[in-house]
């Protein structure tokens, strides 16, 4: 089975469970990565993914991003710790390994200063998902694992491209302020963690039926996270120039912009081979794009 090859790890400790670590189709972890297969696809593939990959994002975005990860985070973590000695999730109890609420609150601290917690907010997307794993905590625990699966074994896996993608793109010092959440101090190797995550999830006692559920929350989970990304990217569209990161002023979104003779001096030769908007407002990102980029 693809993926299923486990170098056995020398050292003592937990790490000698992995060489225990015997991979069989009906196990947990790869259900997971079979059934949420397309699910990650789609994600990756989603607009605001894409650009981020490409650098293309602007920091005021980037802040609203780290916003969401809060409101997440928080929420995971407290049903974890509701539910860390409950046999249906204890064994996945990381919280100096994994968890990321301390260091999202760094982030914000570093973006909006101390008063970070009254300038943000949870956005409508974010509180969806929010709801969902605190009905799961509360109610059917043994789905938890899978909102622990989709976002650590994903940050784990991506976290280390993201984090210089955004260094670049922003302009962040090399001192990592504003981007803790990509920074896990405490594993040293994320890929041997993700075996020893793998095997602590195929040794919960689990029948057929509620692994099938756990997969298809997995699915939901990555839903969630689709609909965060396209809230941010609809917000992404309609940021005023002024809110992103200090580039062109705002405009007042009426009229033509060919009239507006800041933005035909400003834009310069890319004016001349960019599709022209109807008016100014919404499409002013666009067009920044084709001048930035
Ligand atoms: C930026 C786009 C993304 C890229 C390039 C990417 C890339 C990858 C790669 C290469 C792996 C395999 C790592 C390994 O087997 O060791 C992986 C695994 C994973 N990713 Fe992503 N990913 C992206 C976005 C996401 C998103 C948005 C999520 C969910 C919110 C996610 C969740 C996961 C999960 C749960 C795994 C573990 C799969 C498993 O081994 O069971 N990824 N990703």
């Amino acid at each position: 089975l693809v993926g299923c090859s486990v170098q056995p790890v020398g050292g003592s400790g937990v790490f000698e469970e992995l060489s225990l670590f015997a991979c069989s189709p009906t196990d947990l972890s790869e259900l997971l990565k079979e059934g949420t297969k397309e699910s990650h696809d789609r994600a990756e593939n989603t607009q605001f993914v894409k650009d981020f990959l490409k650098g293309r994002i602007k920091k005021e975005l980037f802040k609203r991003a780290t916003v969401a990860l809060y409101f997440t985070y928080s929420a995971l973590e407290e049903e974890m710790d509701r539910n860390k000695d409950n046999p249906v999730f204890a064994p996945l109890y990381f919280p100096v390994e994994l968890h990321r609420r301390e260091a999202l609150v760094k982030d914000l601290k570093y973006f909006y200063g101390e008063g970070w917690k009254e300038k943000i907010q949870c956005s409508e997307a974010t509180q969806h998902y929010v709801d969902r794993i605190h009905h799961v905590g509360q109610h059917e625990p043994e789905l938890l694992v899978a909102h622990a699966y989709t976002r650590y074994m994903g940050d784990l896996s991506g976290g280390q491209v993201l984090k210089k993608v955004a260094q670049r793109a922003l302009k962040l010092p090399s001192t990592e302020e504003g981007i803790q959440f990509y920074v896990f101090d405490n594993v040293s190797n994320a890929q041997q963690f993700k075996q020893l995550y793998r095997a602590r999830m195929n040794a919960l006692d689990l029948d057929k039926n509620t692994k099938e559920r756990i997969v298809e929350e997995a699915n939901r989970a990555f839903r969630f996270n689709m609909q965060v990304f396209d809230e941010l990217d609809e917000i992404g569209r309609s940021l005023t120039e002024e809110a992103q990161d200090g580039g062109l002023p705002a405009h007042d979104g009426k009229g033509d912009l060919r009239k507006c003779p800041y933005y035909a001096d400003k834009l310069g030769r890319s004016w001349a081979t960019a599709e022209l908007p109807q008016a100014c407002g919404t499409r002013l990102a666009a067009l920044t794009v084709l001048s930035v980029f």
